[in-house]
């Protein structure tokens, strides 16, 4: 009796062929599978451009360094599935419709050095959303045509920042505070949001004066409200916002400064005129008790 069937040539064949390749194989890359939409080569890149995709891939070979998945129609980047390629340096997401990310969406990617979210539909960024990326140095976020607000301290936690750009977003003001917490920024992309230059947007304009150098083009990071202040460039209005927000007195302080001085003024003057009546009656009451006595 036989207990295991005498393997076929071809079988025998095809096991060689599989360990074969498995021994060249230069990464796991090649053997892990890739999704059937991208294409996985041995640079441990996945490239899933244009693919109609409406979800993100998955089935990505878990060493993937380099993921490109932009010009498609993702809506959701799931935490799960883009945490277990904790190897990423490189993520390409631009061109796709992802509505909001978080802190957990990136929980796990401390290697990633590039982040492209360009051309979706973000309105926010949230509370230390890339906290968790601390190694990120490049982060594109232009064109998201709705993306009005920026938190205070929606990039604290990257120490590494060096290029931000979020050029031809919604954004009417940027709270500075979110700048402030970048140490290593050396290059900031603004132009083509509709800036609000009031006294509001003081300290930005402040630091973007101060900071000029830091900004990608600087001549086209203009004001777009209020009428007055329409097509001026931030960088050239720090010091008159500064000085028109901190007028020590306005016209209402002035108009109760007249009116509490007219009133002191006129307290003196009476005061002093009964002072002056009743001490000539008093004068004229001590001549006439002279008199008498
Ligand atoms: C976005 O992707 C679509 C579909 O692939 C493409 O037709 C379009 O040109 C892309 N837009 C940009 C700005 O790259
Ligand atoms: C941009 O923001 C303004 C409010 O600041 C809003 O009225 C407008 O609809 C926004 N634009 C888009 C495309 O969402
Ligand atoms: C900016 O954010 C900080 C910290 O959240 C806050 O204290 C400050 O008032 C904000 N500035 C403006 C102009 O909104």
């Amino acid at each position: 009796m036989r207990l295991l069937p005498e393997p076929s040539a071809q079988s025998l064949r095809l096991v060689f062929l599989l360990i074969f390749v498995m021994g060249v194989a230069p990464s796991p890359a090649l053997t892990a599978g890739c999704s059937d939409r991208c294409v996985c080569d041995d640079q441990l890149v996945a490239q899933c451009a244009g693919q109609q995709l409406t979800q993100f891939p998955s089935d990505l070979p878990l060493a993937t360094r380099q993921l490109i998945i932009s010009n498609n129609e993702i809506n959701d980047l799931p935490a799960l599935d883009l945490n277990y390629l904790a190897d990423l340096i490189y993520l390409d997401c631009s061109n796709n419709s992802l509505t909001q990310i978080s802190r957990s969406t990136f929980g796990n990617l401390r290697k990633l050095a590039y982040l492209d979210l360009s051309f979706n539909t973000l309105t926010k960024i949230e509370e230390r959303t890339f906290a968790p990326l601390i190694s990120l140095f490049m982060l594109r976020m232009t064109d998201n045509p709705g993306l009005s607000n920026i938190h205070p301290l929606a990039f604290a936690g990257n120490a590494a920042l060096q290029v931000l750009d979020m050029s031809r977003n919604n954004l009417t003001t940027l709270n500075v505070s979110s700048l402030v917490t970048l140490p290593a920024l050396r290059s900031l992309g603004l132009s083509g949001n509709p800036l609000r230059c009031d006294c509001s947007s003081e300290d930005l304009c402040m630091w973007v004066q101060i900071q000029s150098f830091k900004f990608q083009d600087e001549g086209q990071t203009v004001c777009h409200s209020p009428e007055a202040m329409q097509g001026r460039r931030l960088a050239e209005l720090g010091k008159q916002l500064r000085a028109d927000c901190h007028r020590g007195l306005d016209y209402w302080d002035y108009l109760f400064f007249t009116v509490v001085g007219f009133i002191i003024f006129s307290a003196g003057t009476i005061a002093a005129w009964v002072m002056g009546v009743f001490m000539v009656l008093c004068e004229h009451y001590k001549k006439s008790n002279d008199e008498d006595n």
